[in-house]
């Protein structure tokens, strides 16, 4: 069903994060997640491989995760996609839930998590892949002691999580884990921010520097 489909994760600029180009080859359409580092070399691979930019989404409204936006629009003419909530400037607003095809065999669903920020939502892509944001890192998870970070949202968000598939690949936003990415069952496992805890447990463990 998939075969055609690319995920390319390319880390960028000072703080090790990671932009995200997805596509169907054999469509060439395509979205690209949180670009803001390094657009010069994101727009070559856009080119070198012929592909029609029809997305730009992002995870959160971070500006190491948005402010290649603009750039990116201008040189393509993509679209760009956040959660309904975020302030920041955007073409589409989308709900939990809601669903995008970038190709026939290609489809994105969105999953807002709140907890990081308020606007923080992952990004599945077919049966493959999550995009995880700042929600959720390899080995870690994303703070929630900045403006619009809500440790209870968080713990809500991670209890969608664990209702996903337990084969799907998350892919985050920054490279600070052993491994750039890894399945969601084996974070289940090992990550241990992801350990069983009640609610009040866990807005403890994230207020616990
Ligand atoms: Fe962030």
């Amino acid at each position: 069903m998939s075969t055609s489909l690319l995920i390319e994760q390319i880390q960028v600029g000072a703080y090790r994060n990671f932009s995200y180009l997805v596509a169907d080859l054999s469509t060439l359409h395509a979205a690209i997640f949180d670009p803001a580092w390094e657009i010069e070399s994101l727009l070559s691979r856009i080119n070198g491989q012929k592909l029609q930019l029809d997305y730009i989404i992002n995870t959160h409204a971070h500006l190491d995760h948005i402010q290649g936006n603009i750039e990116i629009k201008r040189r393509t003419g993509a679209k760009i996609v956040m959660h309904k909530s975020s302030l920041a400037l955007k073409d589409l607003g989308v709900s939990d839930g809601e669903q995008i095809s970038i190709s026939p065999k290609v489809t994105l669903k969105f999953i807002h998590t709140p907890g990081h920020s308020p606007e923080s939502m992952c990004i599945q892509v077919n049966d493959r892949a999550l995009i995880t944001g700042d929600t959720l890192f390899i080995g870690e998870c994303g703070r929630t002691d900045l403006p619009g970070g809500d440790a209870s949202a968080l713990f809500d968000s991670f209890e969608k999580l664990r209702r996903l598939e337990p084969s799907l690949i998350i892919y985050p936003g920054h490279d600070y884990g052993k491994t750039p990415s890894a399945a969601l069952g084996e974070e289940l496992k090992f990550n241990y921010t992801l350990a069983k805890r009640t609610r009040d447990e866990f807005v403890k463990f994230m207020s616990t520097p």
